[in-house]
């Protein structure tokens, strides 16, 4: 990757408003000279709401939970489960310790392991793959569609072969998959969606929330998410087997609601991924804002959208038909160097970051990451698989699109779009100002 920032410290540096500037001074009228011309910066402070916000009903919620000893999974987490399920209109919802532990328990209660394949959209965090990886499943690269950042769903059905046991599509920065699509294609040979729903919170498809048209929906509350208990997360599911067969993944073989000395088990393989009560009791406090907050995300995306399609080289993240709700956990755009005097996107973004405005290049082609390389190449992925489908994996794993989309994408974080129209109409400026001067930069 060229970014200057990884993905965690952008956000927290975008999160905590912090500036590369720290230059003092009102906004700059428009036609100023770029702050990295020694113009001056259009924002110096504000401009993000620091995150995570917190509240006094929040230390209430908690501290009842550490004052009561209540440590442990119970009423609040079963609360939460109820409110969580409620929310998005589904039946069933377990609770779990984190995103990648939605994922991870998805899986297992479906019963993939070694010798299926799991499709994977390649644009993502890289907790996608992993859970494939850990149940000895393939991961399957499905190339992008480029203008949506989304997974292409007809290269989900060109990927899929008769070991193909899962499709994972991910809404990623909250952008609804076009859900119609990659249904179709996995109904024609009845094999489960495990919707990737990790940065979508309220995201909607059509009249029904994102995480709620799979087979299973997985959430994440990591502290950067727009619903946060520091770590935490959420399956969402409408089919009662597959509840209970996650429930008993994440507790042991355990069913809900046992006395602690019951020792009868259910399900197949399992592990420990249970939410503790104080997330449970910091999420119910939490939930209260998230209407409003995904309200004026979408409201100032959707502003900003329309000032920057207006910008040469400024290319933002189109929507599917069906998508009714964004959640812009991240706003995504594509970034057109030869609109820009051929200025790289790094110096782009360090203009920007002058302005106070700070962006990040995102993900790099996570196909190509060694990490998978090395686990395909390990003794239990030889064994099952053979040496042969082991070497043509990476062949068969090309994503030229997601590559190039790689190298052109700018994200902004979800927590600049929590304040006034104004905070877009600064973003758009420094834009402007950026491209006004395109060939001055570029020459830097
Ligand atoms: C798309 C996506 N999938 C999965 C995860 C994993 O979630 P967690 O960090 O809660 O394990 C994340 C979190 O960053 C994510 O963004």
């Amino acid at each position: 990757m060229t970014n200057h920032f990884d993905r965690r410290q952008f956000l927290t540096a975008a999160a905590a408003g912090i500036a590369l500037t720290g230059v003092p001074g009102r906004a700059a009228p428009a036609g100023d000279k770029p702050a990295a011309l020694g113009g001056k910066p259009v924002r110096t402070s504000g401009g993000s709401k620091p995150w995570p916000i917190v509240s006094e009903a929040d230390e209430k919620a908690v501290g009842e939970v550490v004052r009561a000893g209540r440590w442990y999974r119970s009423q609040s987490v079963e609360r939460f489960e109820e409110e969580y399920a409620g929310l998005n209109g589904a039946k069933y919802c377990v609770a779990v310790s984190s995103g990648t532990s939605a994922l991870f328990a998805s899986l297992g209660g479906l019963g993939i392991g070694p010798g299926d394949e799991v499709i994977v959209a390649p644009y993502t965090f890289v907790a996608t793959v992993n859970v494939a990886l850990l149940h000895y499943a393939m991961p399957v690269f499905a190339d992008t569609d480029r203008e949506t950042f989304l997974v292409d769903p007809r290269k989900i059905e060109a990927a899929m072969t008769d070991r193909t046991a899962a499709i994972i599509p991910v809404h990623i920065g909250g952008a609804p998959c076009d859900m119609d699509a990659i249904l179709a294609v996995a109904k024609k040979r009845n094999i489960p969606v495990i919707e990737d729903a990790c940065q979508a919170h309220l995201a909607r498809w059509r009249d029904r929330n994102v995480g709620n048209w799979g087979t299973t929906g997985c959430f994440s509350f990591q502290v950067s998410k727009n619903l946060s208990s520091g770590e935490g997360g959420a399956i969402l599911t409408n089919d009662q087997g597959i509840a209970a067969r996650c429930y008993a993944f994440h507790n042991n073989c355990r069913k809900p609601k046992v006395a602690a000395y019951d020792f009868t088990y259910e399900g197949g393989r399992a592990t420990n991924l249970r939410m503790t009560e104080l997330q449970g009791a910091l999420l119910l406090s939490q939930m209260k804002g998230l209407e409003e907050r995904a309200k004026t995300r979408s409201d100032n995306a959707d502003y900003l959208t329309r000032l920057l399609r207006e910008i040469p080289g400024i290319m933002p993240a189109k929507a599917y038909e069906g998508a009714t709700r964004n959640a812009y956990h991240l706003y995504m755009f594509r970034y057109d160097p030869a609109q820009f005097a051929n200025m790289p996107r790094a110096k782009f973004l360090a203009a920007l970051g002058k302005e106070g405005i700070h962006g990040s290049g995102g993900y790099g082609p996570l196909n190509k990451a060694a990490f998978i390389k090395n686990a395909l190449n390990s003794r239990p992925y030889l064994r099952v698989y053979g040496e042969k489908a082991v070497q043509e994996w990476e062949e068969r794993n090309r994503c030229p699109e997601n590559d190039k989309l790689c190298e052109e994408a700018v994200w902004f974080t979800q927590g600049m779009f929590l304040g006034p129209r104004s905070d877009m109409d600064q973003i758009a400026e420094a834009v402007r100002k950026i491209h006004a001067y395109a060939p001055q930069l570029a020459a830097l």
